[in-house]
């Protein structure tokens, strides 16, 4: 059964992206297995550091999880009409030493969602990232895109997608990731 490792790109307690996440592990069809990881722990990229103790065992992990993984997810915040600083920070060290991105990254099928309080459903977020899956020679998939925007009234006070519109989006969306992950 194929394994899709989703990443949020937010450590922040309530965070919608993360909440997105947990929505999309419920709604993803039976026939493939969901994970997920997080970026909390992992320092800022520092190459003193990664010369004198090689790359952090919290970022060399999840490195490792994503080599396992037939399918990465995404599910990105959008920071001043950009990717956010501390997502892109975490895969910057997922890219170390480069002589293993095409372990961890390389033809690996790749899918990016996100969630706002905002208007825009992440969509400028979600574009500057394709220029990192290109040049980490990855797969992305180009299928029906998930923008969740108005989050503070798609999910309730506990994280929960309660909105059916955006959950039909949402399953509609892993089962097409899904589908592409396995072909
Ligand atoms: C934001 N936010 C935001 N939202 C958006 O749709 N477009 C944007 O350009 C920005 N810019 C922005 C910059 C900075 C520095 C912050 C802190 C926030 C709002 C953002 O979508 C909101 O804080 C989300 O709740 C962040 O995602 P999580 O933590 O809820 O997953």
């Amino acid at each position: 059964m194929p394994v899709i490792l989703g990443i949020a790109g937010s450590v922040r307690a309530r965070s919608y992206n993360a909440s997105l996440l947990r929505a999309i592990v419920e709604l993803a069809p039976d026939d493939c297995r969901m994970e997920t990881a997080s970026i909390a722990g992992i320092p800022l990229y520092d190459g003193d550091l990664e010369e004198s103790q090689g790359v952090p065992p919290l970022a060399a992990a999840l490195k490792d999880r994503i080599a396992a993984a037939d399918g990465l997810l995404l599910v990105t915040p959008e920071y001043n009409n950009s990717l956010p600083g501390a997502f892109k920070n975490a895969i910057d060290w997922l890219t170390r030493p480069s002589s293993d991105i095409p372990r961890v990254f390389g033809g690996r099928a790749i899918a990016l969602a996100g969630a706002t309080p905002g208007p825009g459903g992440t969509r400028l977020s979600q574009t500057a990232w394709l220029t990192v899956l290109r040049v980490l020679g990855t797969r992305p998939f180009f299928g029906r895109g998930l923008f969740v925007s108005d989050a503070a009234k798609v999910f309730d006070a506990e994280g929960r997608l309660t909105d059916a519109r955006v959950r039909d989006q949402a399953q509609k969306f892993i089962a097409g990731f899904a589908a592409f992950v396995k072909a």
